[in-house]
């Protein structure tokens, strides 16, 4: 994984919004206004994957005392299978272990076959079923993982 790892900075908002959009159907792509709430949450934080000076993908996270919450993980099509969404999700637990973050959580739709497939591997397991808790249509999956120090070698 040759891309570099950094946090966000607001000039780099409407390219996030883009990549959002390109990597999510209309109805569960963040509007504008919804992706700033999440970005402007108390607790969150925002990391960035660059490859050849573009933004290949980004995640973000929410801290709530001993809890972390994956809000979003995107990683642009042309550049999948090849780490990054590893990368970004390694450096982000990294970052919630260091803040005493014990247990992660995230929804995803059940649907989302290969996003299903990218947590199970890295160790979230289904909690419950949400049901039609994308658009009022589409049920989620919520998964769930402990972090433990072991599990979280940080990438440097
Ligand atoms: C899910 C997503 C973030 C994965 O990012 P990525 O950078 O391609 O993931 P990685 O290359 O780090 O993959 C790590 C492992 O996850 C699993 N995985 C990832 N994509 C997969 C797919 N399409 N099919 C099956 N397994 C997959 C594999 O085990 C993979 O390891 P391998 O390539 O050695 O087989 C990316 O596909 C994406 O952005 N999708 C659109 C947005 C989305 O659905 N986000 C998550 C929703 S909560």
């Amino acid at each position: 994984m040759d891309a570099g790892i950094r946090p966000y900075k607001p000039e780099d908002f409407e390219a996030l919004y883009r990549l959002d959009q390109q990597c999510y159907a209309p109805g569960i792509a963040y509007s504008r206004r919804t992706l700033k709430w999440y970005l402007d949450l108390e607790g969150a934080d925002c990391l960035l994957a660059e490859r050849d000076d573009a933004i290949a993908g980004f995640i973000v996270t929410a801290r709530d005392g001993n809890l972390g919450h994956i809000i979003t993980l995107d990683v642009a099509e042309a550049q999948r299978r090849r780490g990054i969404g590893t990368a970004l999700l390694a450096e982000a637990e990294a970052r919630m272990m260091e803040s005493g973050v014990r247990r992660m959580s995230l929804e995803t739709a059940t649907d989302n076959l290969p996003a299903v497939a990218f947590w199970q591997r890295h160790g979230y397991r289904t909690d419950a079923v949400l049901k039609n808790y994308y658009s009022d249509t589409l049920d989620a999956y919520e998964m769930c993982k402990m972090l433990s120090a072991k599990a979280q070698p940080r990438q440097t």
